[in-house]
């Protein structure tokens, strides 16, 4: 999880390569670096700290002089953050320069081969085995750059996303990947690569995403693709249509409150094309009615907040499908041998489309020979491209590490696939299709009338901001949301806060709530308010501080709790869309009131391409 950028082209690199990693430092931001070709050797720039240390360091790249780089943005795996483990890393004579996002797994062995060399290293990176057996091998067999890579990527284990420029050939740059995202840009006499298309968005539209090991050299007049045996591949360009204001702030002082603030219009862009004269229409998949029938099981699997959205999912589409659905995290799914056939449709969330453990698992349900659909953000991501079928969210790029307007993106895809299931297996009567779809049309203006009052949740902010301890409860599809209200909490205010069904919490948990502990009560679910409530008094009877969040009109709240905000209503499967907002916010505000890094939380990055 860490971010790649390189340019060959007629323009200064470093200055480019710097913002290009200023888009990337969502992906890891604990130390920057980037390797320039001066004309007579590479030249080596690295920071530990935020890209801003190393920009200054070289006054924003005036101080690096080429026009061929490669830049880093670092989320340490192996070796501490440092000057010297940053990237770029480099071979012993100085020759190859390297940058590296994923994990190379069998680095100690590949290490210890060439230390026998007499090969010295000096940093705890696996990448730095990278740069020291590219030169090994392109000495050993006096090979070109091609051969010693075609050598290399065959020796190493693992995944890797590669940039790599070596002194003898100063005007090429190449780059492989396996596992790990990886585009390259096509411009008019000169040519990048990128983690990620934000990075060079302000230079090209056109791309070529990239399969797994194939060899890409990089030349200011064209781009070549290779496999391995240095066939070349033809390549179709893909051409992004991201409005570039998407991957700016424009104006706002963090990206995660101009995303919280972009929902209405991505959960509009999501249904609107969906739905056509009353139904819902979804050209983007394959599944017919007799395959839908054959399902036993529905499997969802997911990370992090995507997974928070599989929660929901569950009761929504077991409540339109009487399809049993079970919900897993992908770290888990993947190694526990998953009861999984070509009698189960396995469900895969991503906003990235390239979380490892995600991605693993959608191939471990396709060897199995499940049916795969995903939900997935990045258009041609590894996720998207590998699964039977793909429903994108139009949420436009997201850039905060918190997720929000994803998530509000992949809930709209849940119930619009959910209606279709319940419509197609006749599992739902069509007044509640039509009501269905009726409702979900509405959730754009709903969840702009929720943030045109958003000043009541930002005092109640104000007022609780210094929190110790906060708890999150509620049932059903309220407990489903409370996951993602204390995710979003904890992420990036690094307040500790925990999730419960309301009912669970006094198994043991209660314990820890006394006098002034705060307790989010979501109570939206009307079939289980009273239950709530019951659960309310529990913890006030404890002492415990309690904002309630439910529908309007549900006035009875106001007298077991202390504070509260009112929603519109809406379907009971949709109210997650309109619940999250507040949730969101009051994460923002206190984080903000903390003065927190909202944009970038400690520990965390956005897109998490290793296990
Ligand atoms: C990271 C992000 C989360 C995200 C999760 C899964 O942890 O910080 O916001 O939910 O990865 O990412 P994905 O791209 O697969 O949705």
């Amino acid at each position: 999880m860490c971010g790649i950028v390189g340019y060959i082209g007629g323009d200064q690199a470093a200055p480019l390569l710097l913002k290009g990693l200023e888009k990337l430092e969502y992906r890891g931001y604990d130390s920057a670096g980037v390797a320039v070709y001066n004309g007579k050797q590479l030249e080596i720039a690295k920071a530990k700290g935020r890209l801003k240390v190393l920009s200054d360091m070289l006054e924003e790249g005036k101080t690096l002089k080429g026009t061929i780089g490669i830049g880093h943005t670092r989320w340490a795996t192996h070796g501490a953050p440092s000057d010297i483990n940053s990237h770029p890393q480099v071979s012993d004579s100085g020759k190859f320069a390297v940058v590296h996002n994923g994990i190379i797994e069998n680095y100690l062995t590949l290490k210890n081969f060439l230390t026998g060399k007499g090969i010295q290293f000096v940093s705890e990176t696996d990448t730095e085995v990278v740069a020291q057996l590219l030169e090994y091998y392109y000495h050993k067999y006096q090979c070109d750059i091609f051969e010693a890579i075609a050598r290399v990527i065959h020796k190493v284990e693992g995944s890797y996303a590669l940039g790599i420029i070596c002194e003898d050939c100063p005007d090429e740059l190449y780059a492989v990947r396996k596992d790990s995202p990886l585009i390259v840009g096509l411009g008019e006499g000169e040519n990048f690569i990128a983690s990620d298309v934000t990075a060079i968005l302000a230079h090209t539209r056109e791309i070529y995403r990239l399969n797994d090991d194939e060899i890409v050299r990089l030349t200011r007049g064209g781009v070549t693709v290779y496999n391995t045996d240095r066939d070349v591949v033809e390549k179709q360009a893909v051409h992004i249509d991201w409005d570039i204001s998407a991957a700016e702030k424009g104006g706002y002082e963090h990206f995660m409150f101009k995303e919280i603030m972009e929902q209405p219009k991505a959960i509009r862009d999501t249904i609107s094309p969906r739905i056509r004269n009353g139904k819902v229409v979804l050209d983007d998949i394959t599944l017919t009615r007799e395959q839908l029938e054959s399902f036993r099981r529905i499997v969802i699997v997911a990370c992090g907040s995507a997974y928070h959205v599989g929660v929901v999912a569950k009761y929504a589409l077991e409540k339109m499908t009487r399809i049993p659905v079970e919900v897993d995290v992908a770290s888990e799914f993947r190694y526990r041998e998953p009861l999984v056939d070509e009698k189960v449709l396995v469900l895969v969330i991503s906003q990235s489309g390239e979380t490892a453990d995600t991605l693993a698992a959608l191939r471990e349900a396709k060897r199995l020979g499940a049916r795969t659909l995903s939900i997935v953000n990045v258009v041609g991501s590894s996720i998207a491209n590998e699964s039977d079928d793909v429903l994108y969210t139009w949420a436009g790029p997201e850039i905060a590490v918190a997720t929000t307007k994803a998530y509000s993106t992949q809930l709209a895809v849940v119930y619009l696939l959910a209606l279709y299931m319940g419509n197609l297996l006749g599992t739902i009567s069509q007044e509640t299709y039509a009501a269905g779809i009726q409702d979900l049309e509405k959730l754009p203006d709903q969840v702009s009338e929720i943030l045109s009052n958003r000043e009541h949740i930002q005092y109640f902010a104000s007022k609780n901001f210094n929190a110790k301890d906060i708890f999150f409860i509620g049932r059903n599809i309220d407990y489903a949301l409370s996951l993602e209200g204390s995710l979003k909490l904890k992420e990036i205010s690094y307040i500790h806060s925990e999730a419960y069904a309301a009912g669970e919490l006094k198994h043991g948990t209660i314990s820890l709530v006394e006098d002034g502990t705060l307790v989010v009560a979501l109570a939206s679910y009307l079939p289980l308010f009273d239950k709530t409530m019951s659960n309310v008094k529990e913890v006030k009877a404890r002492g415990a501080y309690v904002l309630g969040l439910t529908v309007e009109g549900k006035t009875a709240i106001e007298k077991e709790t202390d504070f509260v905000f009112y929603l519109p209503q809406t379907n009971s499967m949709m109210q997650p869309s309109l619940m999250v907002i507040p949730l969101q916010l009051f994460a923002y505000y206190v984080a903000a009131m903390k003065g927190c890094d909202i944009d970038k939380p400690r520990n965390l990055a956005k897109s998490v391409t290793v296990e």
